[in-house]
């Protein structure tokens, strides 16, 4: 089976990244400290996170973006501004915080190939009362990467800050928190760093305050509070998935000696082949766009509900349908879904050639 959903969930994932879950299991509960201290000091590593306080670990992205979005002090009227292909995990809590807590959305437009319109934001901030710019690193249905270096320029030249959901691109992408000048990134476990399901985090800059409406997490509030304790989190998380993180940590470290860019060249292959067929379609901006390892893309003749069985009955494991993004499927004038196919550390070329030749299957087919 050639697996091919990368951009849902990395796998195959590395032996040592078992073998950490298993030896997380089998220690006694005595050393199980030690071994998340272990861990979270190889997640601050990998990330460039020099402050291991301000690195919260989750049960995921979805509950890392929760925490973050929902905890930031909001005050009726303050504008959080988004990318147009967000995934919910990012659009949920901030539809929250409308309905909630008299926050205004914007949502800046998409062009293929620009997934998001600099000077909206621009105008946007200098409108006035916009706290949070916030925005995936990539459409996890394209693949597009979003101007994050851009935005993060933008956004600091007036007072607010920028949250990266960081789901589709650690692990994926080179990341250095100590060169990205981000206020706040959440990533997910199990995707790019090759983790085990359930766990993922975010760190904040040092200058982030929170307020704790409901009582989750409490970090950065001044002195008033505890200082914080690096175990489990500096919150009250409760008890933690310390096995899941243990497979984290192997996953990082499996990635800082193996990791390379092939991933995305197997990507930016298959979108050049796509791009010069007939009969489908590359969604996003051209074969030339900036990527991540994953490509959106619709075979009329196949028919969105059959596509997915007639990959899988060629050996080809995708993902159709929305992604959790309907927003992005709406924007790319694709409201019923897509194809995506993204690539792993575990692909190669003759993976790309397979992937091609069902294509061409398809197309002849219709
Ligand atoms: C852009 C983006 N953000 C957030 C998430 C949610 O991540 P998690 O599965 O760790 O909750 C995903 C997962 O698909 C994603 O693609």
């Amino acid at each position: 089976v050639i697996y091919a959903n990368n951009a849902g969930t990395s796998w195959p994932k590395p032996a040592t990244v078992a073998e950490a879950v298993s030896a997380a299991l089998t220690r006694p509960p005595q050393e199980l400290g030690e071994t998340y201290e272990s861990a979270h000091a190889v997640a601050c590593r990998f990330l460039g996170i020099e402050a291991p306080e301000r690195l919260l670990l989750t049960s995921g992205c979805t509950s890392a973006l929760a925490l973050a979005v929902g905890d930031l002090p909001w005050r009726e009227g303050d504008v959080v501004v988004t990318s147009a292909v967000e995934h919910h995990a990012l659009a949920r809590p901030i539809e929250k915080l409308v309905r909630e807590r008299g926050v205004v959305h914007q949502t800046a437009p998409y062009r293929p190939g620009h997934p998001m319109d600099l000077d909206f934001v621009r105008d946007t901030l200098r409108g006035g009362r916009v706290r949070l710019v916030a925005t995936t690193a990539a459409s996890n249905v394209t693949g597009e990467l979003l101007p994050v270096a851009e935005l993060i320029e933008l956004v600091h030249e007036r007072d607010a800050l920028y949250l990266l959901d960081a789901a589709q691109t650690v692990g994926v992408l080179p990341l250095d928190l100590r060169e990205l000048n981000a206020d706040i990134l959440a990533f997910a476990g199990h995707k790019g760093p090759l983790g085990p399901h359930g766990v993922g985090g975010f760190w904040a800059a040092p200058s982030v305050s929170f307020e704790s409406p409901w009582a989750t997490c409490e970090i950065g509030s001044g002195a008033a509070r505890a200082a914080c304790s690096t175990f489990p989190g500096f919150c009250d998380v409760g008890s933690v998935n310390l096995a899941g993180v243990a497979g984290l940590a192997a996953g990082f470290q499996w990635l800082e000696t193996n990791a390379s860019d092939r991933p995305r060249r197997l990507a930016r292959r298959l979108a050049a082949a796509i791009g010069q067929r007939e009969g489908c379609t590359l969604l996003g901006g051209d074969a030339r766009c900036e990527r991540t390892a994953t490509i959106g893309l619709t075979i009329p003749s196949l028919g969105m509900g059959h596509t997915e069985e007639f990959f899988s009955e060629r050996g080809i494991v995708v993902r159709v349908g929305q992604h959790c993004a309907p927003t992005a499927l709406e924007a790319l004038g694709e409201p019923a879904g897509a194809l995506r196919i993204s690539f792993g550390h575990f692909n190669d070329e003759r993976d790309v050639d397979a992937v091609i030749d069902v294509i061409d299957e398809a197309i002849k087919q219709g």
